[in-house]
């Protein structure tokens, strides 16, 4: 058994829920949360099925965008565990609609969660990490819609583009505590994120999806190995390329796949 604690929030569905399994069976000990104890019961009883060689699971209840309450949970991590290695900054939401006529409510709860959820994430955990004194660390799951021009879904992309520029200064601030910073950049992904986003689940064409147990690999892999940033597929790498050499031809085609 790998002597390492994780703590990844948005454990109850898709990339969070592949991820925990992924890290049970690897050997890592996992405190996942959710908004909600009962949304976490069918990941606790997927880990009823693990081998006796996986780590153990602390499920917790949290929102994200309380900071007491992700005060509480990291505290209720370090309690059971001892210690904390890693902290997955997962959870999030989608927004579809044009910044000025969508719903404020559409677009203050991917603030909230996006932005200050991934903030308190990072905040409580990497005080975690240093009381633990073992160096660490910090995961954060960003999109490759980061530094697109998004009409019709800027709001998610623009906060997308937060924690992939929070990645950036995070991993020089935290140097001296030698706890390292991976950014992952997740594309299309078959998980409940359409059906949760705001403002409308209509899938966009195009591009097809990767299952969440895909993603949870590269997770795996980048807290064993540690990269900058991560991209997983070749198609989400020529999306990024051709947003940096043509950044208009992209832009059209978002607009013409998210705008109503
Ligand atoms: N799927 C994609 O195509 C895609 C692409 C790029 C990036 N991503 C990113 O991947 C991450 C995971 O998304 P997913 O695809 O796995 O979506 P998902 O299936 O909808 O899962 C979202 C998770 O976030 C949790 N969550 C939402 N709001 C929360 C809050 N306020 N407090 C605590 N937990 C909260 C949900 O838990 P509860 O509802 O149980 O609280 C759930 O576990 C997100 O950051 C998303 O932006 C996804």
């Amino acid at each position: 058994m790998i002597n390492q604690v994780v703590f990844i929030s948005g454990a109850s569905s898709g990339i969070g829920y592949a991820t925990t399994l992924a890290l049970l069976r690897a050997g890592y000990h996992v405190a996942g949360t959710s908004r909600s104890l009962e949304n976490l019961s069918a990941l606790l009883m997927a880990t009823e099925q693990l081998p006796s060689t996986a780590g153990k699971f602390l499920p917790l209840a949290c929102d994200v965008t309380q900071p007491e309450q992700m005060a509480l949970a990291i505290q209720h991590t370090l309690q059971h565990f001892g210690k904390l290695h890693v902290v997955i900054a997962n959870a999030g939401i989608g927004q579809r609609g044009d910044v000025v006529n969508a719903p404020w409510e559409d677009i203050e709860i991917v603030l909230r969660t996006n932005i200050d959820g991934v903030l308190h994430t990072v905040r409580e955990g990497v005080r975690a990490i240093r009381t633990t004194g073992e160096g660490g660390h910090l995961v954060m799951i960003s999109s490759v819609t980061f530094n697109m021009t998004s009409p019709g879904m800027a709001t998610y992309a623009a906060s997308k583009g937060f924690v992939s520029s929070l990645a950036k200064s995070l991993r020089m601030e935290l140097e001296q505590d030698n706890i390292t910073v991976s950014d992952i950049l997740v594309g299309r992904t078959n998980t409940n994120f359409n059906k949760n986003r705001r403002g409308g689940e209509r899938t966009a064409q195009g591009v097809s999806s990767m299952s969440p147990e895909v993603v949870a690999h590269h997770i795996l892999k980048a807290i064993q190995t540690r990269p900058h940033t991560v991209t997983i597929r070749l198609v989400d790498r020529l999306i990024i390329w051709a947003n940096v050499l043509a950044p208009q031809v992209i832009a059209n085609i978002v607009k013409k796949q998210y705008s109503k």
